[in-house]
């Protein structure tokens, strides 16, 4: 065996096990081949030379493929949905918390939870719509004042965030017309996020939640209304509740009215201090039209209101910001 193979055979051996690998192509053993060549005869010299430059081409292949395998040793899976600390192989540092519900997931399942109970359906609002649902089922004719008032965002394509769950009313009405054919009747709510261009303080946020509901049959009446919400309100704060309503204009309900309720003394309330809890009323005749559904035949009624508000003054929270705030010290006291 020659020199040159005999320096390969050790060097690709060592390059296979080695850490840094490229600190091969350094060995003394290369350097005293490379000096060797100097001192042979000019007619051996090419050979040897080219012998040479083919050894550190295979020592530099097999150093790109150690390199390769290193890199690979070097790659940790990471689990992109565990917590960074997991990742980070220090199990000390994982932390021992269990995550909880957002009190807005726990209290709106309540809420649907209730009015299931009563016989309503529950939807999922949309968090994208149209100036239809938005306003033109709705009663908004084009240009109408009432539409500044719901300081709705619009992408640029026209597309509208719903500033209200009402904007599901044409589509659950629609949907669920064939039921009054049928003889029964439309009971339905929709919950959701919406959202609003305000100036955030504390009772506003751009982003909030709401729950609407719709009630459609041959006698719906505003008595029935004021019963079904009075029964919600005591069911949802394990109480009984005094109820009072003041006139209210919304394009899509007539007559319009605020639902107020005294704030119970059990939660500080003293008497005579009344909460606005939701907007509602009659539904309007051209929203049944709009829905298909004659208004001369069938009547209905209509309620939507914020979310936040009802569990704020459930808890005694002061402030709307903190639940889009995502501040633990706020989410830990619904743990
Ligand atoms: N959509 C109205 C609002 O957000 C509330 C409402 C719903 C009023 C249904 C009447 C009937 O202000």
């Amino acid at each position: 065996m020659s020199t040159t193979d005999s320096v390969r055979d050790n060097l690709l051996a060592r390059i296979k096990t080695s850490d840094t690998p490229y600190e091969v192509l350094r060995a003394p053993e290369l350097k005293a081949l490379a000096g060797e060549l100097q001192s042979l005869p000019v007619e051996q010299r090419a050979d040897a030379g080219r012998a040479l430059n083919e050894l550190k081409q295979s020592l530099q292949a097999a150093i790109d493929v150690r390199q390769a395998e290193l890199l690979d040793q070097a790659v940790v899976p990471i689990d992109v949905t565990a917590p960074w600390d997991l990742n980070s192989q220090r199990p000390e540092l994982l932390s021992t918390e269990t995550g909880t519900q957002h009190p807005i997931t726990v209290e709106l399942e309540r809420v649907i939870d209730i009015f299931t109970r009563m016989g309503f359906d529950a939807h999922e609002s949309r968090q994208l719509d149209d100036d239809w649902n938005m306003f033109g089922a709705l009663n908004f004719p084009e240009g109408h004042p009432a539409r500044d008032g719901y300081d709705t965002f619009r992408t640029e394509e026209g597309f509208i965030p719903p500033a209200h769950t009402s904007t599901m009313q044409n589509r659950v009405l629609r949907a669920d017309k064939q039921k009054l054919e049928a003889g029964g009747n439309i009971a339905s709510i929709s919950y959701g996020r919406v959202f609003r261009n305000e100036d955030v303080d504390a009772t506003h946020e751009h982003t909030f939640y709401q729950v609407e509901g719709v009630f459609v049959s041959r006698d719906a009446s505003l008595s029935q209304m004021l019963g079904t919400l009075r029964a919600f309100f005591e069911e949802y704060y394990g109480q009984k509740l005094a109820i009072r309503t003041q006139p209210g204009y919304f394009p899509f309900v007539e007559p319009g009215l605020e639902f107020m309720i005294e704030k119970p003394a059990s939660i500080g309330g003293k008497p005579g201090e009344w909460l606005e809890m939701l907007g509602c009323g009659m539904i309007h005749p051209n929203v049944l039209t709009a829905a298909g559904i004659d208004p001369t035949e069938y009547r209905g009624f209509a309620w939507g209101g914020g979310v936040e508000r009802m569990i704020m003054l459930k808890y005694g929270i002061e402030d709307l910001r903190h639940f889009e705030s995502g501040k633990l010290a706020f989410l830990r006291k619904f743990a």
